[in-house]
């Protein structure tokens, strides 16, 4: 299989909305990709997708944030979601080439770590640690194990202890 990973263009919006719906079995994440795509902040060059003949098989998004530290700190970060693979597409490494040409994406546009909110058997093969390495917070009471952080740069996280804040897309908002 030829698999290309490309940013997303205007003409993939309803495939991008399949996958998401079709690897969720649900249509949140593909709406919430919709929501994030109306707000200033969006980077189409970090909405990749994967294509397969033509076909899209797999997308994954990261969403500039920020690290809000105690004493009212900002440091900017990125987080990566949703990812979706098609379902018959998947254990065939999209999910993996996804989440490495969006890395080297997010690299090359200055950024220099990324959070992840997800599978905690899945993100550690590929560098990420539990964002509690780093005092970092979120408000969600998400598992501990499942929100997870990577430098991309060396120390990047070193004195970044604080609360994620996510865009209100990300609430349901
Ligand atoms: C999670 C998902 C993106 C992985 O995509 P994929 O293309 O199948 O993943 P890859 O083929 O690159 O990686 C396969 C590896 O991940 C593991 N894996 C896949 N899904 C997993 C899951 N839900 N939990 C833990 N491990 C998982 C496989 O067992 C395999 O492990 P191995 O490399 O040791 O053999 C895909 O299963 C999917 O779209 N799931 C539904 C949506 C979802 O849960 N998204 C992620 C939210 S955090």
């Amino acid at each position: 299989m030829s698999l290309i990973i490309r940013p997303e263009t205007p003409t993939d919006y309803s495939a991008i909305k399949e996958v998401n719906d079709l690897a969720f079995g649900q249509p949140v994440e593909g709406k919430l990709v919709e929501n994030l795509r109306k707000n200033p902040k969006f980077v189409p060059e970090l909405s990749l997708v994967a294509e397969a003949s033509g076909k899209i098989v797999g997308h994954i998004l990261f969403f500039p944030i920020v690290i809000k530290s105690a004493a009212g700190k900002e440091k900017g970060t990125i987080s990566l979601a949703p990812l979706a693979v098609r379902p018959e597409f998947q254990k065939q490494g999209i999910g993996h080439g996804l989440i490495l040409e969006g890395l080297k994406a997010c690299r090359q546009l200055g950024y220099d770590s990324v959070i992840v909110f997800g599978h905690p058997e899945y993100y550690p093969k590929l560098g990420f640690r539990p964002a509690g390495t780093w005092s970092i917070k979120d408000t969600f009471g998400a598992p501990a194990e499942a929100f997870m952080a990577m430098e991309l740069k060396e120390g990047a996280l070193e004195g970044a202890s604080g609360v994620v804040e996510l865009p209100e897309e990300f609430m349901g908002s």
